[in-house]
Protein backbone atom coordinates (compact mmCIF):
# COMPACT_ATOMS: atom_id res chain seq x y z
CA UNK A 1 0.00 0.00 0.00
CA UNK A 2 1.29 3.59 -0.84
CA UNK A 3 2.16 6.19 1.75
CA UNK A 4 -1.50 7.17 2.94
CA UNK A 5 -2.01 11.19 1.75
CA UNK A 6 -4.70 12.93 0.37
CA UNK A 7 -2.99 15.26 -1.74
CA UNK A 8 -4.61 15.06 -5.04
CA UNK A 9 -7.59 17.23 -5.14
CA UNK A 10 -10.68 14.92 -5.94
CA UNK A 11 -14.16 17.05 -6.40
CA UNK A 12 -12.84 20.41 -5.05
CA UNK A 13 -15.26 22.54 -2.93
CA UNK A 14 -19.02 20.75 -3.31
CA UNK A 15 -21.33 22.27 -1.36
CA UNK A 16 -24.79 20.91 -2.73
CA UNK A 17 -25.34 17.33 -1.44
CA UNK A 18 -25.05 14.39 -3.42
CA UNK A 19 -27.92 13.10 -5.07
CA UNK A 20 -27.49 9.40 -3.76
CA UNK A 21 -27.13 10.53 0.01
CA UNK A 22 -30.50 12.70 -1.03
CA UNK A 23 -32.13 9.59 -2.43
CA UNK A 24 -31.33 7.16 0.47
CA UNK A 25 -30.92 9.56 3.91
CA UNK A 26 -34.47 8.39 4.31
CA UNK A 27 -33.03 4.74 5.37
CA UNK A 28 -32.17 6.16 8.25
CA UNK A 29 -34.75 6.15 11.25
CA UNK A 30 -36.06 9.70 11.65
CA UNK A 31 -34.07 12.30 14.30
CA UNK A 32 -31.36 9.07 15.00
CA UNK A 33 -27.68 9.99 14.78
CA UNK A 34 -25.86 10.73 11.96
CA UNK A 35 -22.29 10.17 11.40
CA UNK A 36 -20.57 12.12 8.35
CA UNK A 37 -16.85 10.39 8.35
CA UNK A 38 -14.50 13.09 6.27
CA UNK A 39 -17.17 15.24 6.40
CA UNK A 40 -14.94 18.34 4.62
CA UNK A 41 -16.83 21.92 5.19
CA UNK A 42 -19.85 19.70 6.10
CA UNK A 43 -22.60 19.52 2.85
CA UNK A 44 -23.98 16.33 4.27
CA UNK A 45 -23.54 17.69 8.02
CA UNK A 46 -25.74 20.59 6.84
CA UNK A 47 -28.01 18.12 4.73
CA UNK A 48 -29.34 15.82 7.63
CA UNK A 49 -29.36 18.52 10.18
CA UNK A 50 -31.96 19.73 8.19
CA UNK A 51 -33.76 17.08 8.16
CA UNK A 52 -33.33 16.53 11.94
CA UNK A 53 -30.59 14.30 12.86
CA UNK A 54 -27.77 15.60 15.25
CA UNK A 55 -24.72 14.96 13.73
CA UNK A 56 -20.96 13.94 14.07
CA UNK A 57 -18.56 15.60 11.88
CA UNK A 58 -15.29 14.18 11.80
CA UNK A 59 -12.47 15.50 9.73
CA UNK A 60 -8.59 16.64 10.38
CA UNK A 61 -9.58 20.11 8.36
CA UNK A 62 -9.65 22.18 11.23
CA UNK A 63 -10.52 25.25 8.84
CA UNK A 64 -12.91 22.80 7.46
CA UNK A 65 -14.94 21.93 10.73
CA UNK A 66 -14.95 25.52 12.41
CA UNK A 67 -17.37 26.41 9.59
CA UNK A 68 -20.13 23.72 11.52
CA UNK A 69 -19.02 24.78 15.58
CA UNK A 70 -22.26 27.01 15.56
CA UNK A 71 -24.87 24.09 15.69
CA UNK A 72 -25.12 22.83 18.65
CA UNK A 73 -26.87 19.70 16.53
CA UNK A 74 -23.35 19.34 15.64
CA UNK A 75 -20.34 17.48 17.28
CA UNK A 76 -16.75 17.75 16.06
CA UNK A 77 -14.47 15.52 15.97
CA UNK A 78 -11.08 16.49 14.46
CA UNK A 79 -9.03 13.88 14.08
CA UNK A 80 -6.43 11.85 11.54
CA UNK A 81 -7.82 8.86 10.62
CA UNK A 82 -5.44 7.34 9.14
CA UNK A 83 -2.39 8.19 11.90
CA UNK A 84 -2.74 4.42 13.29
CA UNK A 85 -4.69 5.35 16.03
CA UNK A 86 -8.07 3.89 17.70
CA UNK A 87 -11.16 4.52 15.62
CA UNK A 88 -12.55 7.64 17.17
CA UNK A 89 -15.79 6.79 17.74
CA UNK A 90 -15.43 3.40 19.84
CA UNK A 91 -18.29 1.72 20.18
CA UNK A 92 -21.03 4.03 19.24
CA UNK A 93 -23.30 3.50 17.23
CA UNK A 94 -24.97 5.74 14.51
CA UNK A 95 -28.72 5.58 12.76
CA UNK A 96 -26.50 6.94 9.79
CA UNK A 97 -23.57 6.38 8.73
CA UNK A 98 -22.35 8.79 5.69
CA UNK A 99 -18.82 9.01 3.96
CA UNK A 100 -18.47 10.38 -0.01
CA UNK A 101 -15.52 10.70 -1.80
CA UNK A 102 -13.21 9.44 0.99
CA UNK A 103 -11.52 6.15 1.08
CA UNK A 104 -8.50 4.48 4.04
CA UNK A 105 -9.39 1.26 3.36
CA UNK A 106 -8.41 -0.17 6.87
CA UNK A 107 -11.12 1.83 7.97
CA UNK A 108 -13.86 -0.05 6.72
CA UNK A 109 -14.59 -2.59 9.06
CA UNK A 110 -15.09 -0.13 11.74
CA UNK A 111 -17.09 2.12 9.12
CA UNK A 112 -19.62 -0.70 8.37
CA UNK A 113 -19.54 -1.61 11.98
CA UNK A 114 -20.67 1.95 13.49
CA UNK A 115 -24.49 0.90 11.87
CA UNK A 116 -26.83 0.69 14.67
CA UNK A 117 -29.31 -1.68 14.33
CA UNK A 118 -32.04 -0.17 12.60
CA UNK A 119 -29.47 2.38 10.63
CA UNK A 120 -28.18 2.76 7.61
CA UNK A 121 -24.97 3.20 5.89
CA UNK A 122 -24.31 5.23 2.95
CA UNK A 123 -21.05 5.48 0.76
CA UNK A 124 -20.15 7.05 -1.85
CA UNK A 125 -16.39 7.48 -3.41
CA UNK A 126 -14.24 7.03 -6.52
CA UNK A 127 -14.15 3.90 -8.15
CA UNK A 128 -11.05 2.23 -10.32
CA UNK A 129 -11.27 3.71 -13.58
CA UNK A 130 -11.33 6.96 -12.50
CA UNK A 131 -7.29 7.34 -13.19
CA UNK A 132 -8.35 8.02 -16.63
CA UNK A 133 -10.77 10.62 -16.02
CA UNK A 134 -8.22 12.76 -13.25
CA UNK A 135 -8.06 12.63 -9.93
CA UNK A 136 -8.14 10.91 -7.29
CA UNK A 137 -6.13 8.45 -9.52
CA UNK A 138 -3.70 6.77 -6.80
CA UNK A 139 -5.20 3.11 -6.92
CA UNK A 140 -4.97 3.65 -2.68
CA UNK A 141 -8.62 5.76 -3.17
CA UNK A 142 -9.94 4.14 -5.77
CA UNK A 143 -12.35 1.18 -4.78
CA UNK A 144 -11.97 -2.20 -6.33
CA UNK A 145 -15.28 -3.92 -7.94
CA UNK A 146 -17.42 -4.59 -5.91
CA UNK A 147 -14.87 -3.89 -2.64
CA UNK A 148 -18.44 -1.82 -1.27
CA UNK A 149 -20.54 -4.96 -1.44
CA UNK A 150 -17.71 -6.81 0.10
CA UNK A 151 -17.16 -4.56 3.04
CA UNK A 152 -20.67 -5.25 3.75
CA UNK A 153 -21.48 -8.80 3.15
CA UNK A 154 -22.60 -10.69 6.01
CA UNK A 155 -23.33 -7.80 7.65
CA UNK A 156 -25.55 -5.66 6.46
CA UNK A 157 -28.61 -5.64 3.40
CA UNK A 158 -27.77 -3.68 0.83
CA UNK A 159 -30.79 -1.58 -0.57
CA UNK A 160 -28.76 -0.18 -3.85
CA UNK A 161 -25.62 -0.41 -5.27
CA UNK A 162 -23.77 1.18 -8.47
CA UNK A 163 -20.51 1.16 -9.94
CA UNK A 164 -20.47 2.98 -13.10
CA UNK A 165 -18.94 6.35 -14.89
CA UNK A 166 -21.04 9.49 -13.93
CA UNK A 167 -20.92 12.71 -15.45
CA UNK A 168 -21.33 15.17 -13.05
CA UNK A 169 -20.45 17.26 -10.63
CA UNK A 170 -17.42 15.76 -13.07
CA UNK A 171 -16.72 12.81 -14.88
CA UNK A 172 -15.77 10.09 -13.04
CA UNK A 173 -15.98 6.30 -12.04
CA UNK A 174 -17.83 6.16 -8.86
CA UNK A 175 -18.85 3.12 -6.71
CA UNK A 176 -21.89 3.63 -3.91
CA UNK A 177 -24.12 1.77 -1.78
CA UNK A 178 -26.87 2.22 0.69
CA UNK A 179 -27.30 -0.57 3.22
CA UNK A 180 -29.23 -1.10 6.53
CA UNK A 181 -28.44 -3.19 9.31
CA UNK A 182 -31.37 -5.44 9.64
CA UNK A 183 -30.90 -6.39 12.90
CA UNK A 184 -33.49 -5.48 15.73
CA UNK A 185 -33.15 -2.20 17.27
C1 LIG B 1 -12.78 15.12 -1.10
S1 LIG B 1 -13.07 15.68 0.55
C2 LIG B 1 -14.74 15.07 0.81
C3 LIG B 1 -15.47 15.88 1.83
C4 LIG B 1 -16.93 15.48 2.04
N1 LIG B 1 -17.07 14.09 2.46
C5 LIG B 1 -17.75 15.71 0.79
O1 LIG B 1 -18.05 14.75 0.06
O2 LIG B 1 -18.04 16.88 0.52
C6 LIG B 1 -12.11 14.54 1.51
C7 LIG B 1 -12.08 14.88 2.99
O3 LIG B 1 -11.34 13.89 3.66
C8 LIG B 1 -10.63 14.50 4.69
N2 LIG B 1 -9.50 13.65 5.05
C9 LIG B 1 -8.51 13.24 4.23
N3 LIG B 1 -7.63 12.51 4.91
C10 LIG B 1 -8.08 12.47 6.19
C11 LIG B 1 -7.57 11.89 7.37
N4 LIG B 1 -6.43 11.22 7.36
N5 LIG B 1 -8.27 12.02 8.52
C12 LIG B 1 -9.43 12.72 8.53
N6 LIG B 1 -9.96 13.31 7.42
C13 LIG B 1 -9.26 13.19 6.28
C14 LIG B 1 -10.17 15.80 4.09
O4 LIG B 1 -9.80 16.74 5.08
C15 LIG B 1 -11.39 16.21 3.31
O5 LIG B 1 -12.23 17.02 4.08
Amino acid sequence: MQAPTHSEPSHGHLTAPSPWVERFASLAPAGGAALDLACGAGRHVRYVRARGHPATAVDRDGAALAALTNDPGVEIVHTDLEDGGPWPLGQRRFALVLVTNYLWRPLLPAIVGAVAPGGALIYETFARGNEKHGKPSNPDFLLRPGELLDAVAGRLRVVAYEDLYVERPKPAMVQRIAAVNASEP
